[in-house]
């Protein structure tokens, strides 16, 4: 359990570990080049150690430096068979990118992870590789543990069901085993993360998946967090460097530019076919808004740090077509309304979204209802951890909060830097 006390403000500049995703791809699709890839930006986070883990049991040698992390690949048909299950840990991207590697190989394998992992959906994975020729069994309602049986895989055309960049991975890294030509349709075109597909073409010289240097940019999902503490706290203004700004993943800069919020890209660049920016916020006044359609998926995992900004906004915050959210590390649409509910916040859960009541008044700038300190809990997810621990830095009271060790599963140096 961490104190965490309220802050007047929050200024200056400051660094957030690499993008999770990202890091993923880079072991992944390192792993099956030809030759070494060397990750500099890599995230040290619990997540990608999961996937760091199951790739050494496939027979992939990864070095792990102090400022780098270096994967010499066995090619697209070196993998070893795992002589254990391969735990996934907390990683929904791990198993189900894993799954999809691991469907057409010439051996068998079987991923499980932890207690919330398991509880996860996994049909969205199996039903499409099912239709490529992939053998995997799973409980009685498509859960974990996974247990594959590498067989020949035939290209499929796909259209996805749901919005998952997930789901396009793991289909993706099969086809890359598969006979014939694979193809992933979305609902809407550009709304789930493209880092794949970006990585795979950065990679691919010849036709060949080709070891290379990968810089990992800041991920914009934990500079989310100090977007919205600046826009709370930052009178002065406050700085996040180097972060990714792929257009599939910035949905929450939308957002809070709509409500109002006073925020600048700087120095915008290209690197390793992902945009990297600066990003300058300042303390601003929000007016609420109502979230809903294709900017959704390309913000889904910011909305628990955004409901924590809708509070802060003037009227009532309206989210819609976020029912995703319900089945991510925890029910996220429930875990947040509880949570901000315990700081006084008036705050509904939907099937498929939140009404969050902000400041009606909206005469004293950012005053919430989210007054209180209160004691919190992370429910075992690290998003909802370090939204509360925002929430608690805006609050008039000093706050308690169970389970921010979660935070390591994806920003280990989180509560350094707050505190
Ligand atoms: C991820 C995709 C998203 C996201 C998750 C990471 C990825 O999930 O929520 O944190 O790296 O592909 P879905 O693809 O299930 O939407």
């Amino acid at each position: 359990m961490v104190k965490i006390l309220p802050k007047k403000s929050f200024n200056g500049e400051i660094f957030v570990p690499g993008d999770k995703s990202i890091s993923h791809r880079a072991l992944i699709l390192g792993a099956i080049a030809e030759g070494t890839t060397e990750v500099e930006g890599f995230l040290v986070g619990e997540d990608c150690l999961a996937t760091i883990s199951c790739l050494r049991q496939l027979g992939v040698r990864i070095d792990i430096g102090n400022d780098f992390v270096r994967v010499h690949g066995k090619g697209l048909h070196g993998l070893s068979a795992p002589k254990d299950v391969l735990h996934c840990g907390n990683s929904g991207t791990t198993m189900r990118l894993l799954c999809g590697l691991l469907a057409g190989q010439n051996f068998d394998s079987i991923l499980d992870g932890d207690d919330s992992l398991q509880k996860r959906p996994m049909k969205r994975v199996i039903e499409p590789l099912r239709l490529m020729g992939a053998n995997i069994s799973a409980t009685g309602d498509e859960k974990s543990p996974l247990r594959i049986f590498g067989s020949a895989l035939k290209g499929i055309r796909y259209k996805m069901p749901i919005h998952s960049a997930q789901v396009k991975s793991a289909i993706t890294l099969a086809g890359l085993y598969a006979d014939g030509e694979t193809v992933v349709e979305e609902i809407s075109a550009g709304t789930t993360r493209n880092h794949t597909e970006l990585m795979l073409n950065y990679m691919t010289e010849n036709g060949i998946l080709t070891g290379k240097k990968i810089i990992v940019p800041s991920d914009f999902s934990s500079a989310a967090f100090f977007i919205v503490l600046g826009l709370l706290k930052a009178d002065e203004g406050l700085v996040v460097r180097n972060v990714g700004l792929n257009p599939t993943r910035t949905g929450l800069l939308d957002a809070l530019w709509a409500m109002g919020g006073d925020i600048e890209l700087c120095n915008q660049r290209k690197i390793c076919n992902e945009e990297v920016v600066d990003i300058f916020v300042r303390k601003s006044r929000l007016k609420a808004i109502t979230l809903q359609g294709d900017i959704v998926p390309r913000m889904i995992d910011e909305i628990p740090v955004f409901a924590v900004a809708a509070t802060f906004a003037q009227g009532t915050t309206v989210i819609k077509d976020a029912g995703e959210l319900a089945v991510k590390e925890s029910n996220r649409l429930e875990t947040m309304t509880a949570e901000l509910a315990k700081m006084g916040v008036d705050i509904v859960a939907l099937d498929d979204g939140m009404i969050i009541k902000g400041n009606e008044g909206g005469h004293e700038h950012c005053v919430s209802n989210a007054g209180v300190g209160a004691v919190l809990n992370s429910h075992n997810d690290h998003r909802v951890a370090m939204s509360l621990a925002i929430a608690a830095l805006c609050a008039d009271d000093e706050s308690f909060l169970e389970g921010s060790k979660w935070a390591d599963v994806s920003f280990p140096q989180f509560f350094d830097i707050i505190s």
